[in-house]
């Protein structure tokens, strides 16, 4: 099954700490959100990751932002089951397709979709999905590209989520809003499991 169909949302997590892996991914878990993306932007990324790998076997947990081969690399060795990316350059995309795990590198145009597909990848970010031009954007993107399917990130919202859902060409959606850096701050895990369970019942259609 593909990574784009496990769940209708996919939580993207800064962890600052990373003492709060363990508990959050419980928490995505039992609020019904098993594929969890942690962004490596800070020192605690990696770390957080093979935490999770290692202590939360419900978890599907993968690497964000991964930018460069040498990303790649780091986040297959912290144990990470899939790779996300803003953007993509070749180096990267070919890292991308010899990791072994499922990847998602990112796009924002036809002609980077239409790049990525001529090289036989069908599944991408589309990113940053609000600016970029949004539900109509996508929706356009269909018609000429009716093989190619995304994961918006970027923008989304529990009240836009639907609206992305409902498209054809859409397996999930990616978004922040359900780990809020204050949440974590705090340790209040039954709030960010309640907001992974509401973010879980988003999809509209089947
Ligand atoms: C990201 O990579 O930062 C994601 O796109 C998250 O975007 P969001 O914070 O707008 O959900």
């Amino acid at each position: 099954m593909s990574l784009l169909d496990l769940t209708p949302v996919v939580p993207v997590v800064v962890i600052e700490d990373a003492g709060t892996a363990v508990p959050l991914a419980r928490a995505l878990v039992a609020g019904g959100l098993p594929v969890i993306e942690i962004t490596l932007r800070t020192p605690a990324a990696l770390e957080a990751v093979r935490r999770i790998a290692a202590e939360v076997p419900d978890a599907v947990v993968g690497a964000g932002t991964v930018r460069t081969a040498d990303d790649v690399t780091a986040a297959l060795g912290a144990g990470a089951r899939f790779l996300v990316s803003p953007g993509t350059t070749p180096s990267l995309l070919a890292a991308m397709v010899s990791s072994g795990v499922p990847y998602l590198p990112g796009v924002a145009t036809a002609t980077e979709a239409m790049t990525l597909a001529e090289q036989g990848v069908r599944e991408m970010k589309f990113f940053p999905a609000e600016s970029a031009g949004g539900v109509s954007y996508l929706k356009a993107l269909s018609g000429p590209l009716p093989d190619v399917r995304f994961c918006p990130t970027g923008g989304i919202t529990p009240a836009n989520a639907p609206s992305y859902l409902a498209l054809a060409n859409v397996g999930c959606v990616g978004g922040s809003w359900v780990t809020p850096a204050v949440l974590l701050a705090a340790g209040d895990y039954p709030r960010i499991e309640k907001l992974a369970a509401e973010a879980a019942c988003l999809r509209t259609s089947p």
